[in-house]
């Protein structure tokens, strides 16, 4: 480009006019930062008009150079202007779309982790176990597969007695081999006396198998609890007592118990126990809870224990029964399913 007279400077109002306008209309228009820096290398950086216009300058003939002067620095001095301000109104505006989007709404619902909650009957169970170690007793243990000399001959069941029958019970097989799924806890009896020798002050709470179909009250797995006591001059006062104590310490002061005529092969005499329920669904009422009795001295004899020297109570009990009248439970379906909708009603406190 050759500046030799006035007529061929190309700095006119004209000139510098447009590439203001157009720059200002890119600037304005630039949607986002990084279109921004391009409107910039085009319309203000280096090969940009005005920057062409601006290196012209030293070109222009001396008495011209003020008017030009001012022309072209005006022209960038309002082009850098709008574009500093658009620069600031995009990050602002940038800025503002992330706090937004970062936003945490205070008012919202939360949004609850299900972490799991514990099942009703493992609560009942703890609950039943503490109320025994409180009176000094320890929880014992048993294994679910079991023999069938510790589930029934030892428990003084006649070969023929019809609880061993099919029907009722789980035999592993091969059958000769006399191995169960236990059909109660009161074989862990027999394990304890062995183990632990006498005086013996056990409760056994655990998983127990029968042959019955699940229904609104039934289910073929089931939990029970076995409580047995062995010492010297024990009478069925103690086993009143100590039951007396279980009802109230599960069902209030107001709760107390009856024993009804019953039999079962391991204790003689043996009994029903019904326990007076004050907080019962529907008005207080007796409500059929267990079986309980004095130990056979058959029982004692297969342990290596003098029945002369040594006598004992023996009661037992199931959870789901005790869970279902307790928490007005009517249907078994709800515990055994495993719906943790169903345990959370619960809380943690039973
Ligand atoms: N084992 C019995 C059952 O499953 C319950 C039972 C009755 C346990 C009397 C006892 C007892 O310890 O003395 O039906």
């Amino acid at each position: 480009m050759s500046a030799s007279n006035s007529s061929e400077n190309p700095i006119t109002p004209e000139a510098v006019d447009e590439a203001v306008t157009a720059a200002l209309a890119a600037i304005a228009e630039a949607p986002d930062a990084a279109a921004l820096k391009r409107v910039r290398s085009e319309h203000i950086g280096e090969g940009s008009t005005l920057a062409q216009l601006n290196s012209f300058m030293r070109h222009v003939p001396k008495e011209q150079k003020k008017e030009a002067g001012k022309l072209v620095g005006s022209a960038r001095g309002r082009v850098n202007q709008a574009f500093a301000a658009r620069e600031e109104a995009l990050a602002a505006a940038e800025e503002a779309a992330r706090i937004e989007a970062e936003a945490v709404d205070v008012t919202a619902a939360a949004r609850r982790e299900r972490n799991g909650a514990r099942h009703p009957l493992t609560m009942l169970r703890d609950r039943v176990s503490d109320i025994f170690t409180g009176i000094g007793w320890d929880i014992v243990d048993g294994p679910e597969l079991e023999s069938e000399w510790y589930n029934f001959d030892s428990l003084n069941f006649d070969a023929d007695h019809p609880a061993r029958a099919m029907q009722d019970t789980f035999f592993v097989e091969p059958v000769e081999r006399h191995m169960l799924l236990r059909t109660h806890t009161s074989p862990v009896q027999m394990r304890a006396l062995l183990e632990r020798g006498v005086p013996l002050y056990v409760l056994s709470p655990g998983r127990t198998f029968r042959t019955d179909e699940l229904d609104a009250t039934h289910t073929p797995v089931f939990m029970q609890f076995e409580g047995l006591a062995i010492d010297r001059d024990l009478t069925m006062a103690h086993l009143r007592g100590t039951l007396e104590h279980f009802a109230k310490s599960m069902f209030g002061e107001d709760a107390k118990i009856r024993l009804r005529n019953n039999y079962f092969p391991f204790t003689e005499p043996s009994a029903e126990m019904d326990i007076w329920h004050p907080l019962a669904k529907g008005g207080p009422r007796w409500i059929e809870w267990g079986g309980c009795g004095m130990v056979h001295p058959n029982v004692l004899r297969a342990a290596g224990v003098d029945p002369e020297e040594y006598q004992g109570f023996a009661f037992g009990m199931g959870i789901e029964r005790t869970l279902m009248f307790r928490n007005d439970l009517t249907d078994m379906h709800d515990i055994v399913e495993g719906d943790i909708r169903f345990s959370e009603q619960f809380g943690m406190v039973i």
